[in-house]
């Protein structure tokens, strides 16, 4: 009988991870219209909590209102955002998990009216599986300056909230996945071009919050690939991995890229985004989320026996029911491999 899922796991920033299962950040929409949790944003994650997921991570939290993609989305753009941000890592706390804020910027994946400005790195309308966006404006300088302040400040304030971990978005198509992917990035100066160029937005963002915030974890959501023609390779992310993982990053988060979370057309089955996480397990030097439609005892035990990933992220089938998944899954006379 394995029980491979209930192995602690220790990162190299010192948190300890007391079980292999995360519940991935998840948007709940009860946030009030400034962004600010609500008293159903608490009872939301103390709900989550029940699960007995060893890390359990807060839903992407825009950096800056013009970061914003949806009208009740959580916010950490502002100190008015600390109390709500604070009652939610003390809830997980008191349950027992550990817990991440996960940071995002929009970019062009937003729309209008919602988020005001809409920007991407060159003007060029972000590709989805499911909708038709608008054409963002091309961003200058500023703006980058402005993004690395807002992505900084708002790691600050999930530190300062007593969040453990801090995870920035950099998949799914949103902002910093833009400017990793020579889809939406097309910029020829030092933004642009390369991989190391394009990457470079993210690394000096995530090389502040090290600096400034040496004790919280730090985790990035990545594309494994874009999973679009002429999109960001597997190859590719197994550089910006090593590259991140080299400038303090103590967990990878490997999801999809360009087009969203979503399960692509081609792919099918329990675990249908875990050859991505596969790809990197074990060979970037830190540990690995892997995810997509895993939700039985068989599959976790059988991807963590096999290596494919080091944690796994079970997003929908905990939402469904986080006692129930418990009650199944999480323990240990249940275990069926
Ligand atoms: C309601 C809902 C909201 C989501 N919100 C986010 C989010 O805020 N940030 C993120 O990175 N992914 C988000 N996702 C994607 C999940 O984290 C996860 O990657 C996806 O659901 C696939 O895992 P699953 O098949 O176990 O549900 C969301 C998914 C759902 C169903």
């Amino acid at each position: 009988m394995s029980e491979l899922r209930f192995t602690p796991l220790s990162l190299a920033s010192g948190h300890r991870l007391r079980n292999r299962l995360v519940v991935p950040p998840m948007a709940s929409q009860t946030a009030d219209r400034h962004g600010l949790a609500t008293t159903k944003t608490i009872s939301h994650y103390q709900n989550l909590a029940g699960s007995g997921a060893g890390l359990v991570m807060v839903e992407y939290s825009h950096v800056s209102l013009n970061g914003r993609s949806e009208p009740n989305q959580l916010g950490a753009h502002s100190d008015e955002c600390l109390s709500g941000l604070t009652a939610i890592a003390t809830a997980l706390h008191k349950a027992g998990t550990l817990t991440g804020l996960q940071l995002t910027h929009c970019g062009g994946k937003g729309s209008r009216d919602i988020c005001g400005d809409m920007m991407g790195p060159s003007g060029i309308t972000v590709p989805a599986y499911d909708r038709q966006l608008e054409q963002p404006r091309a961003m200058t300088l500023d703006d980058i300056d402005q993004w690395r302040n807002d992505f900084i400040a708002a790691a600050d304030r999930a530190a300062k909230a007593g969040f453990d971990l801090v995870e920035i978005h950099c998949a799914h198509g949103y902002g910093l996945n833009q400017w990793l992917s020579p889809l939406t990035n097309q910029r020829e100066d030092d933004y642009g071009s390369s991989l190391a160029n394009r990457c470079r937005l993210l690394l000096e963002i995530i090389s502040a919050i090290h600096q400034r915030q040496p004790q919280l974890g730090l985790m990035v959501r990545i594309p494994g690939q874009d999973l679009y023609p002429e999109g960001l390779t597997q190859a590719d992310m197994k550089q910006v991995a090593q590259w991140l993982v080299d400038a303090g990053v103590a967990l990878v988060d490997v999801s999809s890229g360009i087009g969203g979370w979503n399960r692509p057309k081609s792919r099918r089955g329990e675990g249908y985004l875990v050859a991505e996480a596969q790809a990197l397990c074990g060979a970037i030097g830190a540990p690995v989320i892997g995810v997509g439609g895993i939700e039985s005892v068989s599959f976790i035990e059988a991807a963590l026996r096999d290596k494919q990933l080091d944690l796994a992220a079970v997003g929908r089938a905990i939402l469904r029911d986080p006692a129930a998944f418990n009650a199944v899954v999480m323990q240990p006379e249940t275990c069926l491999a």
